[in-house]
């Protein structure tokens, strides 16, 4: 079986469900172990745990082709890529080489540090964001088989992660760039087959930042107060949609007029969406950081900001909203 096989056909956790999943995804692997020697650390550390003490040693003279003390050194190995991607994550760079497969989306903490975006999730497009939040919001936030609805969809971001963690999808936008994706204009409303979904993921354009790059109709062309007109209106509309019980989540990034530590003026987006939510009948039940990285700006951008004493900008929060009443 390929490589990219076994590893798909693992769950989406480092963990597998069984020891004998255990055996069957390394034996699997055969010589082509070395290019997933982390996730192969992974699970024999898990599959250590789940044999009980002093009954690994044998566990892996009956089950797995190479030797316990190679085991041992696979583990080791593991866990000190722990360590390094802690720290890499820390300082908000990726983690590349041996754990460069799609296990790597899921976050147990509330920030979504994501250095790159994982080419399988969206299609190149102004603004999209790494579907792997798309996977970690679409995991917490619903059940296999939950119709999820995105009404300004870009790039498709959330359509693949609903494909691979077998959602329902209905997707739409004013520029489709997909065929997945239907044509509607929010701003006057929801479709009616999206009545009742357990979930609306919202990353609307962060007012003008990218005008430049959206369609004429965008509601990034809106001046400030009716674009935020445009998000009170959102929020009584996913009200009226979701269903009760059901979740909104709210990607916004602040938008400074100049620079973060100027007096040039920031409208603070998440807590501007907060009030209307809320107003609208939500309860705010997370909120999650998910920090764009640096590489959003250009040397020049840099250049301009340390002459001027400016900060740039890189907080960019998930509020999740439930529907309770
Ligand atoms: C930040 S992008 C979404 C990116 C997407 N999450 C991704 O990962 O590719 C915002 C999207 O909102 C769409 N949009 C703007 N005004 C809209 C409107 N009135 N109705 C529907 N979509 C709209 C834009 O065309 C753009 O695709």
């Amino acid at each position: 079986m390929p490589t990219e096989l076994v590893i798909k056909t693992l769950p989406e956790y480092k963990q597998p469900l069984s020891l004998e999943d255990a055996k069957l995804a390394i034996n699997q692997l055969g010589k082509n172990l070395h290019e997933h020697a982390y996730i192969v650390g992974g699970i024999l550390i898990w599959a250590k745990r789940k044999t009980g003490h002093g009954k690994f040693e044998e566990w892996i003279k009956q089950n797995i082709w190479f030797s316990p003390r190679t085991g041992e050194h696979f583990m080791a190995y593991a866990k000190e890529c722990d360590k390094v991607k802690q720290l890499l994550e820390y300082h908000g760079l990726g983690f590349k080489g041996v754990d460069s497969t799609p296990l790597n989306w899921l976050r147990v903490y509330n920030v979504w540090n994501f250095a790159e975006r994982d080419e399988s999730l969206g299609i190149e497009y102004p603004g999209n964001i790494p579907g792997q939040i798309a996977m970690n919001v679409i995991h917490y936030y619903t059940n296999e088989g939950d119709l999820v609805v995105d009404p300004m969809a870009g790039g498709g971001s959330t359509i693949d992660a609903c494909k691979k963690l077998n959602r329902r999808c209905l997707a739409y936008d004013i520029n489709c760039v997909r065929k997945d994706i239907q044509y509607n204009d929010i701003t006057k409303g929801f479709p009616p087959e999206t009545q009742d979904c357990q979930l609306i993921f919202l990353d609307p354009p962060y007012h003008n930042l990218l005008q430049k790059d959206y369609v004429a109709s965008s509601v990034s062309s809106l001046a400030l107060n009716d674009f935020l007109d445009f998000i009170e209106q959102l929020a009584v509309d996913c009200h009226t949609t979701v269903k009760k019980g059901g979740f909104v989540t709210f990607l916004c990034q602040n938008f400074y007029h100049k620079f973060a530590s100027f007096d040039g003026g920031c409208t603070n987006f998440t807590i501007e969406g907060y009030k209307r939510f809320t107003n609208a009948g939500f309860q705010l039940v997370n909120e999650i950081n998910c920090p764009q990285t640096s590489q959003v700006y250009s040397a020049g951008d840099v250049q301009l900001a340390k002459a001027q004493k400016g900060m740039l900008n890189l907080v960019r929060d998930l509020f999740v909203y439930r529907k309770v009443a």
